[in-house]
């Protein structure tokens, strides 16, 4: 898909959700939040669902948690406009309360064209509800900052998916903060292993074999080295090492392009 196809694409997934009426979050929504980025970008990032702000706004991650979302990406040399941007559930549970299942299963569709129209290399995944479609089963306290294949009833069936804490929990929780920013830097990494592993064209079986395997060790590469850190009892964290931190800082996003972007008409 060209650029202008994935954007057209993007729009026209935008203004379904922005009439949407498949669940019971459109009766107390201001405005839908589809998402937003660029629609060339290997990176897709997936919170939970839209706040207060969001709800006001129309865009994703734009009150507090937003800020410190900018902040993570700044932390590795990234803008917002360089990845997209979304949710789970594209309408503001009320009371901020967590998104319900078949809340979560309405708003399905939509992740999967988003994620079908963008082709990312790599998702990263912010919080439980984010994970829990990339990742089922996992405990985001055991692979927080590490990644696998994302699952294939994801959407998403030729990427990595790699699990960070939603950044609202660190507004609740201090220590919650240092851990974000570390797993950050660990995210560049896991985009180099995204793109090696496509350019490998190794992808999709990859997956079962990897899966195969037990625990936190599922995942592979750098950023998927597990070793025990501070933190509640069952915290495993990858700890990027210092060359992968500084690696990480020099690892520029490239725009997707297709081929056929490239010729001119004669
Ligand atoms: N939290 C989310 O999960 N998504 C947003 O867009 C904002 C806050």
């Amino acid at each position: 898909m060209t650029e202008a196809e994935r954007q057209s694409a993007l729009d026209a997934i935008g203004a379904e959700v922005a009439s949407c009426t498949r669940c019971r979050l459109h009766e107390t929504r201001t405005k839908a939040v589809p998402g937003e980025g660029s629609a060339a970008t290997e990176v897709v990032f997936v919170g939970e669902g839209p706040g207060v702000n969001e709800d006001r706004s129309g865009r994703p991650f734009v009150g507090q948690a937003g800020t410190l979302l900018t902040e993570l990406l700044g932390s590795v040399g990234w803008t917002r406009e360089e990845v997209f941007i979304t949710n789970v559930v594209k309408c503001r549970p009320p009371g901020n309360r967590d998104p319900e299942a078949d809340e979560i299963a309405a708003c399905a569709p939509f992740l999967s064209r988003q994620l079908a129209a963008l082709d990312p290399a790599l998702v990263v995944t912010l919080g439980r509800f984010s994970m829990a479609r990339f990742n089922p089963g996992a405990r985001i306290g055991q692979v927080h900052g590490t990644f696998q294949p994302a699952d294939p009833a994801s959407g998403a069936p030729d990427s990595l998916a790699f699990a960070m804490y939603h950044p609202a929990a660190a507004l609740h929780q201090g220590q919650l903060k240092t851990t974000l920013f570390r797993d950050m830097e660990s995210v560049p990494a896991a985009l180099l292993q995204a793109r090696e592993r496509r350019n490998s064209g190794s992808s999709a079986p990859q997956r079962a074999d990897i899966a195969a395997q037990p625990g936190p060790a599922a995942a592979t590469g750098p950023a998927a080295q597990a070793s025990p850190v501070e933190g509640p009892a069952d915290e495993v964290s990858p700890v990027a090492t210092s060359e992968s931190a500084a690696a990480a800082q020099s690892i520029e996003l490239t725009p997707q392009t297709d081929p056929t972007d490239q010729l001119t008409l004669f």
